[in-house]
């Protein structure tokens, strides 16, 4: 059976693992945020980065990239990767991905996505909301063994602007990092 996985965050720009086909599509009735604490890629236990999760949102949508994995073998080492790279968003979720706003009938069913919980029971890193300019300068001092938090942000933007997104949340943040920084200078 073929496998498939949505990135919305790094994995919108890296992969990392071998894939047949790529998809860009979104998911219905969730938005990106940057609310899961990263002690391992994008900070340390002393100063966590953030990254993004995705929380319930009606009515709205959050765009990213769905990979198709056909191989067996590929699946398994996507997934012996993932594991070990997603391995601080507590949950995966199977969910319908679309590629047109009107469409009612999904792109793909079934698509695997990591998500960062706001259970603090099970997700000792989670953050959670907090004001733009705490976030933003939380991840200007945050760096880890993936790199500095802000090439994280950035890269995200980016990324999302390729794919025709632009998502006013990472938008924002990465307005209100440059801003911060070009004040330090
Ligand atoms: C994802 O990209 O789907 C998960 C979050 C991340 O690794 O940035």
């Amino acid at each position: 059976m073929v496998m498939w996985v949505f990135g919305y965050g790094s994995l919108i720009w890296k992969a990392g693992f071998p894939f047949d086909e790529s998809v860009v599509c979104f998911i219905k009735g969730y938005r990106r945020v940057f609310h899961q604490g990263s002690t391992d890629h994008r900070g340390t236990p002393e100063y966590p980065g953030r990254t993004v999760t995705i929380e319930p949102a009606e009515g709205e949508v959050c765009w990213g990239v769905a990979y198709k994995i056909s191989k067996k073998e590929d699946q398994e080492i996507a997934l012996t990767y993932l594991e070990v790279r997603e391995k601080q968003y507590d949950k995966k979720a199977y969910l319908d991905v679309f590629s047109e706003l009107t469409a009612t009938t999904p792109a793909i069913s079934g698509v695997m996505v990591y998500i960062a919980s706001p259970d603090k029971n099970v997700n000792k890193n989670y953050l959670g909301p907090a004001s733009v300019e705490e976030i933003a300068r939380q991840v200007i001092r945050a760096e880890g063994p993936s790199g500095p938090n802000r090439d994280y942000l950035f890269q995200l933007e980016k990324a999302l602007l390729q794919i025709g997104c632009q998502d006013k949340h990472v938008m924002d943040l990465a307005n209100e990092v440059r801003r911060i920084l070009s004040e330090q200078e």
